[in-house]
């Protein structure tokens, strides 16, 4: 199964402190944990299974040790301490191994004495966590977590809005993302109006790492939180990965904002998901809580519509099935829907 070997967003960096923090990731209950950070820096973060390979009691009820020798994880029912290797975690090799038994302290113990470890990276404001190692035939870019350059970025503003758990699948959630021709109907006022309805969809170029599309256009009445005035609006879109899709407003004449939007989504079963948008700002002089505002507000309209549709999983086809009907304004959808036919995703699609 490809979802297996892709980086998933769990949780937002913030929220992995100086406490293990457990998290569910398509079926896997994962513990989270952060080292210690050394010189006022953050520690590296852990994601190992939640569960102690001695009578399995639940890792993320445990304590972070600040330990000469490295930190530890220690398990809250009979104290084992297993270690973290930093190196090891960020690609996902077993490094979880117990290396104390406070009620035996002379026994060492074996290498089989670990917790499972899972691949843990901190990426674009979220910690994202990969189960299986890739298989070969893995499309290169999918080997990491997405790139998100506006988050990288010290001239541009970034915030991270959500989470949003939404009762839907991540592909609808990710094809609504890419969708231009709602603006006046869901949008109305905001995103779009349905005097100007009309939407110009650009040349999408398919590829194995993913899909991008420049030139797609849209009138908007207030294509973000500080905008004063309407205007057609030019978007380039990406689809870096299966269950996540980024989309960029780059300044022109007479409008001096950029903006850039990464929706991250963890899928939380085939019906149900998790979503975080990742904003980067350059030149918009609305303040973080008026931008969290308008997000927040985009995403109430679009819930009740995008939670609405049957079936939930995202019709592409799979083994021949009847899918939807299409209009031209649909190429985006329909060049996505392709994409994840052609990965062979199969979780939240049909
Ligand atoms: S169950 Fe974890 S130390 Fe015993
Ligand atoms: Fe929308």
């Amino acid at each position: 199964m490809i979802e297996n070997q892709l980086w998933h967003p769990v949780i937002a960096s913030t929220q992995v402190r100086d406490v293990p923090v457990g998290v569910a990731l398509l079926g896997e209950a994962v513990v989270l944990w952060r080292e210690p950070g050394h010189d006022g820096g953050h520690g590296v973060v852990h994601a190992w299974a939640d569960r102690c390979p001695h009578r399995g009691a639940k890792l993320s009820l445990g304590r972070v040790l600040n330990h000469l020798r490295g930190a530890r994880l220690e398990c809250p029912y009979h104290g084992w301490q297993f270690a973290g290797d930093a190196a090891a975690a960020q690609v996902g090799a077993n490094c979880a191994r117990c290396v104390h038994v406070p009620a035996a302290p002379e026994f060492v113990p074996p290498v089989a004495h670990a917790a499972t470890a899972f691949g843990a990276r901190e990426a674009n404001g979220l910690v994202w966590v990969r189960l299986v190692q890739p298989d070969a035939g893995l499309p290169a870019a999918l080997t990491e977590p997405p790139t998100f350059e506006p988050w990288a970025d010290s001239e541009w503003r970034q915030l991270l809005c959500g989470p949003y758990d939404v009762h839907t699948s991540a592909p609808r959630l990710v094809e609504n993302f890419l969708d231009l021709s709602h603006f006046g109907f869901v949008h109305e006022g905001w995103l779009g109006a349905r005097s100007h309805a009309q939407v110009e969809t650009g040349q999408v170029q398919e590829g194995a790492d993913g899909l991008q599309a420049n030139d797609c256009k849209a009138w908007q009445p207030r294509g973000y939180a500080g905008a004063e005035g309407g205007a057609w609006v030019a978007y380039r879109y990406t689809v870096p990965h299966p269950y996540a899709a980024i989309l960029r407003k780059d300044a022109a004449e007479g409008d001096p904002v950029s903006n850039a939007i990464a929706l991250f989504i963890r899928p939380d079963g085939a019906e149900r998901c998790t979503a975080w948008f990742a904003m980067a700002t350059l030149g918009d002089l609305a303040d973080d809580e008026e931008l969290r505002e308008f997000q927040d507000t985009v995403f109430a309209q679009d819930r009740p519509v995008v939670e609405s549709q049957v079936p939930k999983r995202l019709p592409i086809g799979k083994d021949g099935a009847v899918g939807e009907v299409h209009s031209p304004a649909d190429r985006m959808s329909s060049a996505y829907r392709r994409h994840l036919l052609r990965l062979g995703v199969s979780l939240g699609v049909c």
